[in-house]
């Protein structure tokens, strides 16, 4: 597959990395570029060798929201009727192993909904964090109304999302949108390694620890736990936990076939 608007490339045949490349748009979302980056997510999604992903923008912007040229003329019947623009976007739900995004420079309305859908976010220092929407007469679209105060609480999404201002790296980190923070030099090794780690551990613990975490977001407390027990009883069937325990006790380094 030729993508035009991505680039897509491996590191140690483990770690799948997407970057989005319209720089002269600071990365704004139109539909091809959505189309490519779920088709790129889920082709390493389901290539067996890849056990983590990462997306990317570039310093300057992670992505600056969805293309607002291209919005700019749609009417109601336009957008509801063509489910306007999510319904491509929920295609990155459904991959099961983790994505990281890694973000530099601006992650604003659709940009920080796209950052938000990932597992979890490594910011530079020069990130910027915002749901602009209210500027333009709308409100987000993409779950930033509803991802936004799962992570950083009512008064803190209120307040991006009616003002519509930025928040930078650390203010991100401070109010548990983010992670880590880390010199922007510094973003892809980070990153990197933290996918990599990752890429070496079971993956049907990797994807069950995916799961349960995003059930906590999704119900009750107590059908959380039920989940998150279940799941943690159907990892003893696998050959990765008797190797995993097994070599603890044996003080050596697991070696993870994904069985
Ligand atoms: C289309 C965009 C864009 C966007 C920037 N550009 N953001 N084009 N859609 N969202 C373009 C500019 O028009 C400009 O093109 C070029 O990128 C560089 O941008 P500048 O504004 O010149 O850069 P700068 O002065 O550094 O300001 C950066 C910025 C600003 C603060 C990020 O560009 C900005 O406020 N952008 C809009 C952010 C926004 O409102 N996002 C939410 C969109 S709505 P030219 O051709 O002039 O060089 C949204 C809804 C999501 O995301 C709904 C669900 C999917």
């Amino acid at each position: 597959m030729t993508y035009e608007l991505i680039t897509v490339r491996t590191e140690a045949d483990k770690v799948g990395i997407i970057t989005l490349n319209r720089p002269k748009q600071l990365n704004a979302l139109n539909e091809q570029l959505m189309t490519e980056l779920g088709t790129a997510l889920h082709a390493f999604d389901a290539d067996p060798a890849i056990g983590c992903m990462i997306i990317t923008g570039s310093e300057k912007a992670f992505a600056a929201g969805a293309d607002i040229g291209s919005m700019a003329s749609y009417s109601f019947a336009n957008v509801y009727k063509d489910d306007f623009i999510t319904r491509n976007w929920e295609k990155i739900r459904s991959v099961r192993k983790p994505v990281i995004a890694a973000v530099s420079g601006f992650a604003l309305g659709g940009g920080c909904e796209l950052a938000m859908m990932c597992d979890f976010i490594i910011a530079a220092d020069n990130a910027r964090f915002g749901q602009p929407e209210i500027k333009l007469g709308i409100i987000p679209g993409a779950g930033g109304t509803q991802r936004l105060p799962r992570a950083v609480g009512k008064a803190k999404a209120m307040d991006l999302a009616l003002t519509g201002r930025m928040m930078d790296a650390l203010e991100a980190e401070r109010s548990g949108l983010v992670s880590r923070v880390v010199p922007l030099d510094k973003l892809m090794d980070e990153t990197l390694g933290a996918a990599l780690m990752i890429s070496e551990f079971s993956q049907m613990a990797v994807m069950a620890v995916k799961e349960s975490v995003n059930r906590a977001f999704e119900g009750t407390l107590n059908d959380g736990i039920m989940f998150e027990r279940r799941l943690f009883h159907a990892l003893f069937a696998t050959s990765d936990q008797k190797e995993g325990m097994d070599a603890f006790v044996n003080k050596r380094k697991a070696v993870f076939t994904h069985q």
